[in-house]
C-alpha cells in the first residue's frame, strides 16, 4: 500500500531537491528540499529521467539514478520523497501500480504468436518492446538477435564486481489464440476482471517476464545499479520448441554463461503458495501423415475393399496405452528414474488438494497410470498424448468418402533419466510394427527435448525462498512441474549451473487455452519477489 511520508503535497521537484552529496558520487539519493511549492498536479520533472535533470549547481548529477521525480505526481506526489528519506523497493514497486499494469497492457496487446506466420510483424514488435524496455531498466548492450526463425533479444549489466551473474531468460511469444470465440473478452484486449488480468500470454509468459523488467526497474530506481551481474535472454520461439536456441546456446556460450538461471516460466502449486519449481518433464512432438488410397475415394463404390486412412490411425493409438494407462511402447519406462522415498514422501505433503484438481479439469472423471498418486503422475512420470486428430470429410452436412490421407499431432512428455531421441527412436519403430502394410506412413518430428530435475541446495535457492517470503508474506513449497521448457534443460546440460525457477502462474489460469489469465495479486507479489531475489543475491 502507497505510505504516506512527512511533508506537503503537490510540490514539484524542478530543480527544488539536490543531492546532499552530489560531490561524492555515490547514490545517496537523499535530495534536499529547497522551497518552491507547485499547486496541483504533474510537475514538468515528472517527464524527466531522474539521471538527467539537473541539481542546484546546474551540473548533471550522474549519481541519481533513482527516479523519485518521475514518482512525483498528483495526489500521492509527495509519498516519494521526505526529506532525505528514500522508498524502500516494496514501497516504490507499490506506488507503480497502475504504471506496471499500463505497460504490461501494451506488451500483451502485440499478439506474437510465435506459430502463425501472419504475425511475424508482431514477433518483431514485440522483440523490440521488449528491448526498449530493457534498455529503460537500465540495461547495457541490448540487442535484437535474429536466429534461424524468431529474434531473441538480450542485454546485460555487468557492472557488480564480485558479485553473482544471473541469466534471467523467458519467452515473449505466445500462443495461437484460437478458439476466438470462447474468449470472454478478446484475447489480445487485456481486461480486468474479478482481480484477474485476463489477455493471451498474461501468465505464460508476458507477465512473468514483466515481472522481472519492472523488478529491475525498481532496483535501477530506488538503488541506482543493480547489485548483480546480471544477462537477460527473452526468446520468441518458446511456444514452437525452441527450435534455434540449441545452436544460440553453443555459439553463444560465453555470453550466456553465468553462475545461475533464473526463470519464471511456470506456476505455484495452488492460490497463496509461492512455490519454486525444481523439475520440468521433455517433450518430443510429432506429427503423423497416414496415406491409404492414392487419392479420396467414393466409400459406396470403394468402401469395403480399400483400407481406410482414418480408422488405421484409430487404431494405432487406441493401442499406445494399456489399460492400466500406462504407454505401451516397449522400453519406454526402461530409463525412467524411480523417485526416493524421501521425495515422494515430501510430494505428497506438499499443501495440494485433489479436489481443486478435479474442479480444474472438469472432466467427469480422471485417468492417469496405475499405481501413481495423481502429483506424481504429473511432475515425476512420463506419457504420450494425442494432440490432434484431423483427416477426411469434417465441413457441414454429409460427405460419403474414404480420405486418402488421416493426420495427427501427438507428444510425449519425458522425465529423468529417459533420452528425447531414444524415446523417437522406440516411437517411430513401434508404430512401423503396428501399421498394416496396407497404408503408408511419415513421422515428423517438431521437437525433442529432455526432462531436467535438479537439487535445490545452492545458496540462491534460499534467497529465492526469503525472497518469495518477503513478496507473498508465505513460505514457499518446492514442485515439480508437468510442463517443459527447453532452455532450462539447455542451459543445465550446458553449464550445468543451478536453475531457480520461480512461477507466478496458477494451475487454473488457461495458459494455452481460452481466457488466459493471471491473478493481478501474484503479478504484484512476483514484481516484489523477483526485487527482493535480486537485492537478495547482491548480499551474498
Ligand atoms: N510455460 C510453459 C511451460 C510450463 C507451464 C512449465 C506450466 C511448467 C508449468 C511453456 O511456455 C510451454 O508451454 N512449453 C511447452 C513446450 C514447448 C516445447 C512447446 C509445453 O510445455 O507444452
Ligand atoms: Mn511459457
Ligand atoms: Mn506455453
Amino acid at each position: 500500500m502507497l505510505r504516506h511520508f512527512d511533508g506537503p503535497v503537490n510540490e514539484s521537484v524542478t530543480d527544488v531537491f539536490r543531492p546532499c552529496n552530489a560531490a561524492s558520487g555515490s547514490l545517496c539519493g537523499q535530495w534536499v528540499h529547497t522551497g518552491a511549492a507547485v499547486a496541483g498536479g504533474r510537475s514538468a520533472a515528472a517527464d524527466v529521467p531522474a539521471d538527467r535533470q539537473r541539481n542546484n549547481s546546474g551540473s548533471v548529477s550522474l549519481c541519481q539514478r533513482n527516479d523519485y521525480a518521475l514518482s512525483f505526481r498528483g495526489i500521492f506526489s509527495t509519498t516519494c520523497i521526505s526529506r532525505g528519506q528514500r522508498m524502500n523497493l516494496t514501497e516504490y514497486i507499490d506506488s507503480k501500480h497502475d504504471e506496471h499494469l499500463n505497460e504490461l497492457y501494451e506488451f500483451l496487446r502485440i499478439p506474437s504468436v510465435s506459430a502463425q506466420s501472419e504475425h511475424k510483424p508482431d514477433i518483431e514488435r514485440a522483440a523490440k518492446w521488449v528491448a526498449e524496455k530493457l534498455r529503460a531498466a537500465g540495461l547495457d548492450n541490448v540487442e535484437i538477435l535474429p536466429t534461424k526463425m524468431h529474434p531473441l533479444v538480450y542485454g546485460e549489466s555487468l557492472r557488480a564486481p564480485g558479485k553473482p551473474t544471473i541469466l534471467f531468460y523467458g519467452h515473449y511469444d505466445v500462443q495461437p489464440a484460437e478458439p476466438l470465440n470462447l474468449w470472454t473478452s478478446p484475447a489480445f484486449e487485456p481486461t480486468i476482471r474479478a482481480g484477474n488480468l485476463y489477455a493471451r500470454g498474461s501468465a505464460d509468459d508476458k507477465g512473468q517476464v514483466h515481472i522481472h523488467i519492472r523488478a529491475l526497474d525498481a532496483i535501477m530506481k530506488t538503488a541506482g545499479k543493480l547489485p548483480i551481474n546480471l544477462k537477460v535472454m527473452i526468446e520468441g520461439e518458446e511456444e514452437v520448441g525452441s527450435v534455434s536456441l540449441w545452436e544460440f546456446v553453443n555459439a553463444n556460450k560465453a555470453r550466456l554463461k553465468a553462475d545461475a538461471l533464473v526463470v519464471s516460466d511456470t506456476g505455484m502449486l495452488a492460490a497463496g503458495v509461492p512455490s519454486i519449481t525444481y523439475a520440468l518433464r521433455g517433450l518430443n512432438y510429432y506429427q503423423i501423415e497416414i496415406t491409404g488410397p492414392a487419392q479420396d475415394l467414393h466409400s459406396g463404390i470403394f468402401g469395403g475393399a480399400v483400407p481406410n486412412p482414418i480408422t488405421i490411425l484409430c487404431e494405432l493409438f487406441a493401442k499406445l496405452h494399456d489399460k492400466n494407462s500406462r504407454v505401451a511402447i516397449p522400453g519406454f519406462y526402461d530409463d525412467v528414474a524411480k523417485l526416493s522415498k524421501a521425495e515422494r514422501k515430501a510430494l505428497e505433503s506438499l499443501p495440494w488438494k485433489a479436489n481443486d484438481f478435479r474442479k480444474t479439469v472438469g472432466a467427469p472423471g480422471l485417468s492417469g497410470e496405475k499405481g501413481f498418486s495423481i502429483i506424481e503422475q504429473l511432475g515425476a512420470r512420463p506419457t504420450l498424448e494425442l494432440n490432434g486428430i484431423w483427416g477426411g470429410y469434417t465441413g457441414e452436412g454429409s460427405k460419403t468418402v474414404i480420405p486418402s490421407k488421416a493426420y495427427a499431432k501427438f507428444s510425449t512428455r519425458l522425465v529423468p533419466d529417459q533420452n528425447a531421441e531414444k524415446i523417437t527412436r522406440l516411437v517411430e519403430r513401434h508404430i512401423r510394427k503396428l501399421l498394416p502394410k496396407t497404408v503408408k506412413f511419415k513421422l515428423d518430428v517438431h521437437s525433442q527435448g529432455n526432462a531436467w530435475a535438479a537439487p535445490y541446495t545452492h545458496p540462491f535457492f534460499e534467497v529465492a525462498h526469503e525472497a518469495l517470503e518477503k513478496g507473498f508474506g508465505k513460505r514457499a513449497v518446492f514442485i515439480r512441474e508437468g510442463g517443459s521448457i527447453p532452455f532450462v534443460t539447455q542451459m543445465h546440460d550446458t553449464f550445468k549451473v543451478p536453475c531457480i525457477l520461480l512461477g507466478f502462474g496458477l494451475p487454473d489460469e488457461n495458459a494455452h487455452a481460452p481466457d488466459e489469465h493471471i491473478a493481478l495479486e501474484n503479478y504484484f507479489g512476483g514484481i516484489k519477489a523477483v526485487a527482493q531475489f535480486y537485492e537478495g543475491l547482491g548480499r551474498l
